[in-house]
Formats: structure tokens, C-alpha cells, sequence
């Protein structure tokens, strides 16, 4: 803890919380998550309670099993707490009907996911548009934002490539895409370069920090400390607790990394 951060607020109640951290983006507290089973109970989160300011770059990290995963489904309202509380920006998301709830995530949070998780006979722009099927656009602005999204990850000569028709770091960058097409104000990827070799994870990287250069805030679990050096914040997971959270002072520059790195091979792709 090199900056107070695991002493913010402990043990006080809500209110007070969001008061003395008005300016969270995400600030859960005592968050529990229980899942319940023939064999007995899992106790996937115990009590976590951590905020995240607007900007900020957070690993999330710890060994299989301590509930990384758990954490980013609850923060990216994909799955609701057993008990706790999590603002989301501001917004108390335990109260919202599921429809409310759907609505404010797909405003506020993009994902990204270790597998890619692109349907395999849309285009690369088909899949970037999916996620604005409900922003009620034409079928042309869709088209265009589509585009822009996918300009913004360096694949605008990739938009009709289906995704076997990519690379695996294409595909990651065509997810990227298909996560800022709203505009949101986060993004969650959950080991987004778990799939990837050392230079396309470097790529990857570069890509994040230049969409949080420009604002997003961005939220990463991985296995890997190479990966979480490029990282503003490192937050360690233990048996469902944070066991660690510390600022990385000095994050290295996944672009000034890829300059160092020897040239690329020519792609080799499928048409
Ligand atoms: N749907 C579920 N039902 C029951 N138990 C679950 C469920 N999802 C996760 N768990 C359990 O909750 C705990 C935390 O799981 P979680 O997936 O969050 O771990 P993780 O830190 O993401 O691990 P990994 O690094 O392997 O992805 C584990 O003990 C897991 O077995
Ligand atoms: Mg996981």
C-alpha cells in the first residue's frame, strides 16, 4: 500500500463512503458473493470493499479459484452480490430491475474476455455493431460508429474478415472494438491476453493504454506480472479477499515495449 488506498474508508458505513469518494466510478463495499451448492457453499467474495477512480488502470490479480472472475461479473453487473454495496458510478445498481440494469451496462461497460467471444460467421464489423442493436441508430450511423471503433484498434482494412479470418490478436482488437462502440466509460477485460503470444499481449496492451490515455477507465485480471507492469494499479486477490492494492508508480509503456521488440513477421492470413 503505497498510497493509503487499502486504509480509504474501512469499516465506515455507506454513506459516508461515497461522500468521502464522491468521485469513484466504482466503489463497492463488503461485497459477498455465495454460491450455493448440493455440496455446500462457496464463499467466492468475502467482504471486499474497494474503489476505483475515473482513469484509473487496475490488474486485477491472484491465483485460480480466488474469485477475480466473481469480482468482474459483479463489478460489470453481468451477476448480482450475495450482499454488499456497489455504486456504480454513483448509481446504487442492487436496486435496478433487471431491464434497468441491462440498460446501464451496456452504457457504462465493455468487455473483453480471454476467449474473444466473437460470433464466427459475422464480419469483424457485424460483430463490433452487435452491442447497438438497442442504442435505437440507423442501420448507417451504426455502420460508421462500427467503423470508427474498429479505425480506433488499427483494424479499419479488417471490417469484413470474419474472425478465422484474423489473427488471434486481430480478433482481441475486433473484441476491443465491439467493447468502446457505446462509449463506455469502463472497460472490463477478464485475462484479455490469456490466449495471445508475448507480442500480441504487448499489442493488446498497447491498445488499452491508449484508450485509457483518452479516458476510459480500464479494469484487466491476469496471471502474468509482465502484463500488470503496464498497469497504473495492482489489486491482489486472496481466498475472495484483497489481500494487496498498490499504485504502480511507474507503468511501463506497452508502445516504447514494442519498439524494442524485433520486427514482426509478415502475417500470414486465410482470405
Ligand atoms: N457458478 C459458480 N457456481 C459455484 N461456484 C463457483 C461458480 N463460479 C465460481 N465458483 C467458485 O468461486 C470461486 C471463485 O471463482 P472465480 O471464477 O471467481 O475464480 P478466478 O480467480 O477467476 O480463477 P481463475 O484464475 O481460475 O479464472 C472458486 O472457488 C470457484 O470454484
Ligand atoms: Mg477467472
Amino acid at each position: 500500500m503505497l498510497n493509503g488506498r487499502t486504509a480509504v474508508g474501512v469499516g465506515t458505513p455507506s454513506a459516508e463512503r461515497t461522500e468521502a469518494n464522491p468521485a469513484a466510478i466504482i466503489h463497492v463495499e463488503r461485497l459477498t458473493k455465495d454460491y450455493v451448492l448440493a455440496a455446500g457453499i462457496v464463499h467466492a467474495l468475502r467482504a471486499v470493499t474497494l474503489d476505483v477512480n475515473p482513469g484509473e488502470f487496475v490488474a486485477i490479480m491472484g491465483a485460480s479459484g480466488s474469485g477475480k472472475s466473481t469480482f468482474m461479473n459483479l463489478i460489470g453487473c453481468l451477476d448480482r452480490p450475495t450482499s454488499g454495496t456497489y455504486l456504480l458510478d454513483g448509481i446504487d445498481v442492487a436496486n435496478l430491475a433487471r431491464d434497468e440494469l441491462a440498460l446501464v451496462r451496456n452504457r457504462k461497460v465493455g468487455f473483453v474476455f480471454q476467449g474473444f467471444n466473437l460470433l464466427p460467421r459475422m464480419s469483424a464489423l457485424g460483430n463490433v455493431m452487435l452491442p447497438m442493436i438497442y442504442a435505437g441508430l440507423s442501420g448507417e450511423a451504426m455502420r460508421n460508429r462500427g467503423l470508427a471503433a474498429l479505425d480506433a484498434v488499427g483494424l479499419g482494412d479488417r471490417a469484413d474478415h470474419r474472425p478465422a479470418q484474423m489473427s488471434g490478436g486481430q480478433q482481441q482488437r475486433a473484441a476491443i472494438a465491439r467493447a468502446l462502440v457505446n462509449g463506455p466509460s469502463i472497460i472490463l477485460a477478464d485475462e484479455p491476453t490469456g490466449n495471445l503470444d508475448s507480442r500480441t499481449s504487448v499489442e493488446v496492451m498497447a491498445i488499452l493504454q491508449q484508450l485509457n490515455a483518452h479516458g476510459i477507465t480500464i479494469i484487466i485480471v491476469t496471471h502474468e506480472s509482465d502484463i500488470a507492469a503496464y498497469c497504473k494499479r495492482f489489486v491482489r486477490f486472496k481466498d475472495g479477499r484483497v489481500i494487496q492494492d498498490q499504485t504502480n508508480l511507474s507503468p511501463r509503456s506497452a508502445a516504447a515495449a514494442l519498439a524494442e521488440l524485433p520486427a514482426e513477421e509478415p502475417e500470414v492470413m486465410a482470405s
